[in-house]
């Protein structure tokens, strides 16, 4: 029965060295240590054996049951780092390599100024409102006193999509569209995307603009020069110089152009103001009573001030831009500048 025993520790062992996979372990395990296994096998004969000798019997085979048992469980741990480290090293995880950086985006150049703008706007009390880019003729012209065939339409070369429907040519139509909807008082401030045809390298056939309206009792030009020349000390900085100078839209009277003394020469000229030391900044006025009419507001009642502003040509002034249509080729290394 010694020699019986020894033989089945043999051949366990055989066959574990061929064995490879959990489940061939598993069934060698049970074939051999289970409940009806070769082992349970072996000693239903027990009764056969010399009473001397039974407790060595009992004692070798519980060595080989612990043996074989330690090893089959050893044989599959060892199985598992195996097909841990193979597929590791399939898949070519190298965990010793730095890790990739997770690139971070930015806000785009003429998001940024905008937001700026928005905020100094904010503090004076206006809200921000937007308008639609596909406009009708009426609110992007008719109502703004621009009638069809007047002259002030060809400083704005317009997409038209219908005869009476076009790609808005400024943020303006918007005032119209808020005064429309609200009564005074009312301060608003609208950002967006305007379209001209005009393409070099400060014209681009989308561009965007700020449009400003404040309407109330007793506004005067003097609010007007006062908010402007506020809002582009906090833009430019405090020591920034403005120049109002006259000017004419159809949808305000008296007209200002705004000019600031050039950020890139101090005032005594050079090629970003055309040698004239002045760069000019906004358009402005007060509400003409021609468009209060349009809107059903009384002009004798009401007054108000209104303005727009090219984003693209303040964020160039700002950040020293030369050529406006880098803000739209979406070149990561331009963008990053900022
Ligand atoms: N809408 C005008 C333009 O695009 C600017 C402007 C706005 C002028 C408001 C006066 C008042 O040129």
């Amino acid at each position: 029965m010694i020699s019986e025993l020894q033989q089945l520790e043999k051949d366990a062992l055989a066959e574990l060295d061929t064995a490879k996979t959990e489940d061939q372990f598993l069934s060698i395990k049970t074939k051999y240590l289970g409940r009806k296994g070769l082992l349970t096998g072996i000693l239903r004969n027990i009764a056969k054996v010399s009473d001397d000798e039974k407790p060595l019997i009992g004692k070798l085979c519980n060595e080989i049951k612990n043996s074989l048992s330690v090893k089959i469980d050893e044989a599959i741990q060892q199985q598992a780092r195996q097909k841990k480290e193979e597929i590791i090293l399939k898949e070519k995880i190298d965990v010793t390599l730095p890790g990739s950086s997770v690139k971070c985006g930015r806000i785009h150049p003429i998001n940024q100024i905008c937001r700026e703008i928005c905020s100094v706007f904010s503090s004076f009390g206006f809200s921000v409102v937007e308008g639609p880019e596909i406009e009708l003729d009426y609110y992007n012209f008719e109502a703004l006193n621009i009638p069809k065939d007047h002259p002030a339409r060809d400083m704005q070369d317009t997409f038209y999509i219908e005869e009476n429907i076009v790609l808005r040519t400024h943020t303006s139509p918007v005032q119209v569209r808020v005064m429309e909807k609200f009564r005074p008082p009312l301060r608003i401030l609208s950002p967006g995307k305007v379209y001209r045809r005009d393409s070099d390298v400060s014209h681009t056939p989308m561009f965007h603009q700020i449009e400003g309206l404040l309407v109330d009792k007793n506004v005067t030009f003097g609010d007007l020069k006062g908010i402007l020349t506020s809002f582009l000390k906090k833009i430019f900085g405090e020591v920034t110089v403005l120049r109002f100078r006259p000017s004419f839209f159809p949808f305000t009277e008296p007209s200002a152009e705004v000019d600031i003394r050039c950020v890139m020469c101090g005032g005594s000229g050079c090629r970003v103001c055309g040698q004239s030391g002045w760069l000019e900044i906004l358009g402005s006025g007060m509400v003409d009573p021609a468009v209060f009419r349009n809107v059903n507001y009384d002009s004798e009642e009401y007054s108000g001030f209104a303005f727009g502003l090219g984003l693209e040509r303040m964020a160039m002034l700002k950040y020293g831009i030369s050529d406006i249509r880098l803000f739209f080729e979406n070149d990561i290394r331009f963008l990053k500048q900022f």
